[in-house]
């Protein structure tokens, strides 16, 4: 049997943005998907044993099996090899955290391992990439980028087609934040076509915003390394008027930021796709993520404490 793991990932600036070649900021979470592969002698069988948002697993169905064809046609296998794949781990099936890149580096391990195919880092995240693709239609890559490496990191795509630029991002102490789901699951692929149409129809409107965007990432990543906690927070909320400026977010999204900034939270923004989702709050010290995280349980929503900025193990 081959195993695998992917982390999942949280955006604290520039999604959909980065999508275009505007840099982001990703952290990697601790949570992670496992896979176990074992080769069989008829069909592929998917098991998908991940907690989260009801029907997370059935709605990404098809484009779980579609990741799967494209996943094996980039590693050089025959797309109807036959073999169990099994899916679980502690990362929440939420939109919005990366889940399916998590989901496909684990995968591509297992499958890797199994098979005897050794790949290496850079090769399981190409794997990815591609498979993302399902899920994404054009993706930037940040998901499967923080889904294999882990960490924290600026990220920019290449959109001329070469490597991306990726650096990584050291903060002197983790940062508490939490993670909040509206139970939405959001369909990713829409979203980003969304915001390529509507950019591509209303350039007056969208070029201011995305040049915010891009400096909003450059400020974002001097306050997190020169420590300025509260910049970040304030760079964040920024970066929520934005994406509700590019039709990104929604009405459960825009509550839960209304909810982590009452709670004294120091930004709070959409994180992922949008549509649904998650929201991420800043939310440094133990005591205020317990506020903020405990504010959105009573009203019924799922949360994940975390923290960014935490040294890959
Ligand atoms: O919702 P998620 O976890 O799939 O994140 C999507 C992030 C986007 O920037 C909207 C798309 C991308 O490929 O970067």
């Amino acid at each position: 049997m081959g195993k695998g793991s992917g982390y999942g990932k949280v955006i604290l600036f520039g999604e959909h943005f980065v999508v275009h070649g505007v840099p982001g900021i990703v952290s990697a979470t601790d949570a992670k998907t496992d896979s176990e592969v074992k080769k069989t002698a008829q069909v592929i069988t998917i098991t998908d044993e991940r907690k989260g948002s009801k029907g997370y697993a059935e709605e990404k169905k098809l484009q779980q099996i579609e990741s799967i064809q494209r996943m094996l046609k980039a590693m050089g296998m025959n797309p109807q090899t036959s073999m169990s794949i099994w899916i679980g781990g502690d990362l929440p099936g939420f939109s919005g955290l990366g889940a399916s890149a998590a989901s496909s580096v684990a995968i591509a391990r297992a499958i890797s391992e199994e098979f005897g195919l050794n790949l290496p880092d850079e090769r399981i995240n190409e794997v990815a990439y591609e498979a993302e693709k399902a899920y994404a239609g054009n993706p930037s890559g940040i998901d499967n980028t923080a889904a294999t490496f882990g960490g924290f990191m600026w990220f920019k795509k290449n959109t001329a087609g070469g490597p991306d630029f990726v650096e990584r991002i050291s903060i002197r102490e983790p940062v508490e934040i939490v993670i909040c789901s509206t139970g939405k699951v959001a369909n990713t692929k829409a979203m980003v076509e969304g915001v390529a149409e509507r950019k591509k129809q209303n350039p007056q409107k969208y070029d201011p915003m995305f040049k915010r965007a891009e400096e909003i990432a450059a400020e974002g990543k001097k306050a997190l390394e020169t420590g300025d906690i509260k910049k970040v927070g304030e760079l964040m909320n920024e970066n929520h008027t934005i994406l509700q400026g590019i039709e990104v977010s929604s009405k459960e999204l825009d509550l839960l930021v209304d909810i982590a900034r009452k709670e004294g939270a120091l930004g709070a923004k959409l994180t992922g796709g949008g549509g649904g989702g998650c929201m991420v709050a800043l939310t440094p010290g133990k005591e205020l993520q317990e506020k903020v995280a405990s504010a959105m349980e009573k009203e019924g929503f799922q949360v994940l404490r975390t923290k960014v900025g935490v040294q890959k193990q």
